[in-house]
């Protein structure tokens, strides 16, 4: 069998398929989760399915307007050589490899995570000035594309732009903006539609003969805040469909975020696998087939 593992994310495992010069890559989602760039020790069952399942339906939403990684998401023996092993199954994507940016490239259209603690403290968000008296959960008036470092290990850094203009170059930062400002938009108004708000979300972008395409996973729960719409505004927390809770809980322990992380009690991991299928199945309006 000719895939050879040549990296091990704290979610995916990376697949050579075929000799260096073809650059394929087979990208299996695992049901490992993480939180505080920390692997948890009990893995979601179907997890990897779930955000592979997701990911397929928007490269499918948005491949003919934006130029993606995608070959396949259900590749078999015309394309592997082989067929895909029984446990690859469902949670695999063939996809072109690509030079990654070394960026990720985060768009908020709300104010939430490491953007609120910023602005409660200086009243900015990735060092771009904001208006004062904005809350927890306001939308901003218009999307903003808010960059990070791509951290190899530790925690990704918020960046303001002209850092990722540092890092990537001019010409490369504004066409990631301007790509992660047209999808977060297109993908905000699809969630609009099945009554779920797309607060925030994290595109990676690679080059891919020489044009900037998405890659990695894209609009996912693991990869964004999801929150229920009718919910919003009402006072407390809207049902979030996406790993917050899963934090809430990790904070409400008092652990130091250091490995180990503390066990995941069974109710946490079954509430979490249902909100990831639950709004995988609202957006997709497919049903979930593990
Ligand atoms: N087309 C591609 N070519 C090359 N590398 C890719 C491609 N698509 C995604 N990748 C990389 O594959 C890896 C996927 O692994 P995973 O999602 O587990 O990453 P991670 O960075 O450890 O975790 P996280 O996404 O939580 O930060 C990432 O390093 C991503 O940048
Ligand atoms: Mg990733």
């Amino acid at each position: 069998m000719s895939l050879q593992l040549i990296h091990q994310g704290k979610v995916r495992d990376l697949y050579r398929v075929g000799p260096v010069g073809d650059r394929k890559l087979l990208m299996v989602a695992s049901d490992r989760v993480s939180a505080f760039d920390v692997v948890m020790k009990e893995e979601i069952r179907d997890k990897g399915k779930v955000l592979t399942a997701m990911s397929e339906f928007w490269f499918d939403y948005l491949g003919d307007r934006y130029p993606t990684h995608l070959i396949s998401a259900h590749p078999g023996p015309e394309e592997l050589g082989h067929e895909l092993p029984s446990q690859f199954v469902g949670r695999s994507m063939l996809v072109k490899e690509a030079e990654m940016l070394p960026i990720e490239c985060i768009v908020r259209g709300y104010l939430a995570g490491s953007a609120l603690k910023e602005y409660l403290a200086t009243q900015s968000v990735h060092s771009q000035r904001m208006p004062s008296g904005l809350v927890g959960g306001a939308k901003f008036s218009e999307p903003i594309f808010t960059p990070s470092t791509k951290a190899a290990t530790g925690h990704d850094i918020n960046i303001s732009f002209e850092d990722a203009v540092d890092l990537v170059g001019r010409d490369v930062a504004l066409k990631a903006r301007e790509l992660s400002l047209a999808i977060y938009s297109a993908g905000a108004q699809r969630a609009g539609e099945a009554g779920v708000i797309l607060a925030d979300t994290k595109f990676e972008f690679g080059f891919i003969d020489g044009e900037l395409a998405v890659c990695d996973e894209i609009l996912t729960p693991d990869s964004s805040r999801i929150w229920e719409a009718t919910e919003l505004g009402s006072g407390g927390e809207p049902t979030q469909y996406d790993k917050q809770p899963l934090r809430d809980w990790l904070e409400s322990t008092g652990w130091d975020k250091l490995p180990p992380p503390p066990s995941l009690p069974m109710a946490i991991q079954e509430s979490l696998r249902n909100r990831y299928i639950a709004v995988y199945e609202r957006i997709s309006g497919c049903e979930f087939v593990a």
